[in-house]
């Protein structure tokens, strides 16, 4: 099926680290990314933002993708061949809504568990149904009872279960600065948006629990952030930044409180659903890819990964030099994730689950992708500091398995361990792909 395949495996010298045995080892994706097949679901947000014209920075859609919804069979090869131990994938509610939807998880997960790969799915991963609409506390309730449909037709099969992917940046960039669907330039007034999507998380680990799981988590985007100097109004517009993209969304799902000042911002009875968001959790999700640096307003607006930052804003992104770039401009900097991992083991203590790296990955071109490989060398052997350090780490997820459909930048930037050709569909594994296996290999 593999028409080709890249010829080096280089690593570095070193091997990697032993990690802990039963550290669960993966790749993900996303169900918009990578399904393609939008004929046979109801639209979501991201098919009706993707349909109006300038928003997709190549012109594309993701009506196609890898085709992944036809090519399952091929794809589940692919990740039983490389040797993980699990699949984080994402189930589409548009498609769950739609007739036949289910069905198409059913065969996924039944494919996954002969190829002897756990499953893994996210049940949001910003694909909302377009009828629906997170400024709405409803969402949140009609986001349950979607999840115990699911839970009842495949908890059977699955039992580790990812409630939502990376509220943050469907808040930020999907509501607050309109670069992502739904296309909202709300910006602060998108809080409800952060309160309804925290909440839909603490009524999924209800609705999980109930349906007798016992393996659940969320994915959280999380990142150092860095003062761009020590004056006191670099450091206030850094710790902004930081309680926005970090403690907004730990601080309820860990501590069951919002960050000073921020619940008399949310609608509704918030120290209720505060309980409700604090359910506790078996473990606690990171996507990881890279610190920010943050400062002071600079009084104009600021073009930055892609995205518009008003001038309005109450900080302004830097960039980090002194380190290699991604294709996307993102810095790659390992130690950022030793970094990471120590401040939420201080901050959190004991409220903190074990946890897991749910996403980790970089976009270069080419099939001899050495960045690529140096890239998950360097975070594999700072995730292992972590462990030294005490931080109890249980898996590590690469984004992603697949190139795909990266949300506005279309399919400009390759993520995947795997190269999509997008005009002919076929797959063919990356130097990195043939380096991971080997690295799984040696760790048993
Ligand atoms: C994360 C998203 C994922 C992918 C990677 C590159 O923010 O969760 O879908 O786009 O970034």
């Amino acid at each position: 099926m593999i028409a080709r395949m890249a010829t080096t495996t280089r690593a570095t010298n070193n091997p990697i680290p032993r990690f802990p045995d039963g550290f669960l080892w993966g790749v993900s994706t996303s169900a918009h990314q990578i399904e393609g097949a939008v004929d046979k679901r109801e639209p979501s947000v991201w098919d009706t933002f993707t349909a109006e014209p300038g928003h997709i920075k190549d012109g594309s859609t993701a009506a196609v993708a890898c085709d992944h919804y036809h090519r399952y069979p091929e794809d589940v090869a692919l990740l039983r061949d490389l040797g993980v131990d699990a699949y984080r994938f994402s189930i589409s509610w548009p498609r769950v809504n739609s007739p036949g939807g289910l069905d198409f998880y059913d065969r996924l997960v039944d494919e996954l568990c002969t190829a002897g790969v756990r499953p893994v799915p996210t049940l949001f991963h910003w694909d909302l149904p377009a009828s629906l609409d997170w400024m709405n506390r409803d969402t949140a309730e009609r986001f349950a009872e979607y999840v115990a449909v699911v839970a009842d037709r495949l908890g059977d099969r699955v039992d580790k279960w990812i409630t939502l992917n990376e509220p943050a940046e469907h808040t930020l960039f999907g509501h607050a600065l309109g670069a992502h669907a739904p296309g909202r330039q709300l910006l602060f007034d998108a809080l409800p948006v952060a309160h309804h999507q925290l909440l839909a998380h603490g009524l999924a680990v209800r609705a999980l629990r109930a349906a007798g799981a016992t393996d659940i988590g969320i994915a959280n985007s999380h990142g150092p952030t860095w003062p761009a100097s020590q004056e006191p109004e670099d450091l206030e517009a850094a710790d902004f930044y930081d309680v926005l993209l970090n403690r907004l969304f730990a601080d309820p799902v860990l501590l069951g409180q919002y960050p000073e000042g921020i619940g008399d911002l949310m609608p509704g009875d918030v120290e209720s659903d505060l309980k409700v968001i604090a359910e506790p959790l078996d473990w606690y999700g990171i996507n990881y890819y890279a610190p920010t640096k943050v400062g002071a307003p600079q009084g104009a607006d600021i073009e930055f990964g892609g995205l518009t930052m008003p001038a309005e804003l109450p900080f302004s992104v830097r960039e980090i030099e002194g380190h290699p770039v991604t294709d996307f401009g993102w810095p790659v900097v390992p130690e950022a994730l030793t970094e990471l991992l120590e401040t939420f083991r201080d901050r959190y203590g004991d409220r903190l689950p074990p946890v897991v790296i749910t996403e980790n990955g970089c976009s270069y071109e080419g099939l001899e992708d050495q960045e690529r490989i140096s890239y998950l060398d360097g975070h594999l052997r700072a995730l292992h500091r972590a462990l030294e350090a005490g931080v109890d780490v249980r898996g590590y997820f690469v984004w992603s398995l697949l190139d795909n459909f990266e949300w506005a930048e279309g399919y400009a930037r390759r993520f995947g361990l795997v190269h999509v050709d997008f005009e002919t569909l076929e797959r063919t594994p990356k130097a990195s792909y043939g380096w991971l296996r080997d690295v799984l290999r040696a760790q048993g």
